[in-house]
């Protein structure tokens, strides 16, 4: 998986803990690069949830939590990293229900290597879309807070519940609510 997806991890722990943490959870983890990531490198996703999982004892915060806030945290770093691909784009929705073709598919086009989940969406009314979240890696939850980091970008609150979730998790429904 790129590099961004670990460095902003990192990033996020020294910002909301500190250092000390970050430190803690590379030891914990035994973390064979020492923390020393790249955005552009490629890694193995399995060290990324050997992290979390560290963080994850280390505060005491459930896995959920720490994935959410994570993935809120990441919507941030990803908007920063690219923001030619947001240029064009004026409503969460459109971007939802679009991200297939509008990011995840020139993501792969930049890098051959990287594997970016599948998301299929419909809109149900005004206010309401569906959207269908599929990946091996069963990230689910950081997918809901890329969600809200996606609302909180364009300045809109999200009402966020995962309805479905098949395959242990590879699989996961979203309904999103503007509120
Ligand atoms: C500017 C916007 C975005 C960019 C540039 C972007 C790019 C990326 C990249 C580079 C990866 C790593 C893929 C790999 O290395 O194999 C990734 C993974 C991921 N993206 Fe996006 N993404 C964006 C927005 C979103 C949004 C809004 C969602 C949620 C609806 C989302 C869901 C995910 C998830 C859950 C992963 C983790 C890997 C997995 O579940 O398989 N992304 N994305």
């Amino acid at each position: 998986m790129k590099g961004i997806i670990f460095t902003e991890f990192l990033e996020m722990v020294e910002e909301k803990f500190d250092y000390q943490m970050v430190d803690n959870i590379i030891t914990d983890a035994h973390d064979p690069l020492d923390g020393a990531y790249t955005s552009v490198n490629t890694y193995d996703h399995a060290q990324l949830v050997n992290l979390v999982i560290a963080l994850h004892k280390r505060s005491g915060i459930p896995l959920p939590d720490l994935l959410r806030t994570y993935g809120e945290y990441l919507f941030g770093g990803l908007a920063k990293n690219y923001p030619e691909l947001l240029k064009d784009i004026k409503d969460p929705f459109d971007m939802l229900l679009n991200i297939e073709i509008l990011i995840h598919t020139e993501v792969r086009k930049l890098y051959p290597e990287a594997n970016p989940p599948q998301f299929t969406g419909n809109q149900l009314d005004e206010k309401t879309i569906e959207l269908i979240y599929n990946s091996h890696r069963s990230m689910g939850d950081v997918a809901e807070g890329l969600i809200h980091g996606c609302g909180a970008h364009f300045g809109v609150n999200f009402n966020v519940k995962q309805t479905e979730i098949d395959n242990n998790g590879q699989t996961v429904k979203f309904r999103i609510e503007k509120i």
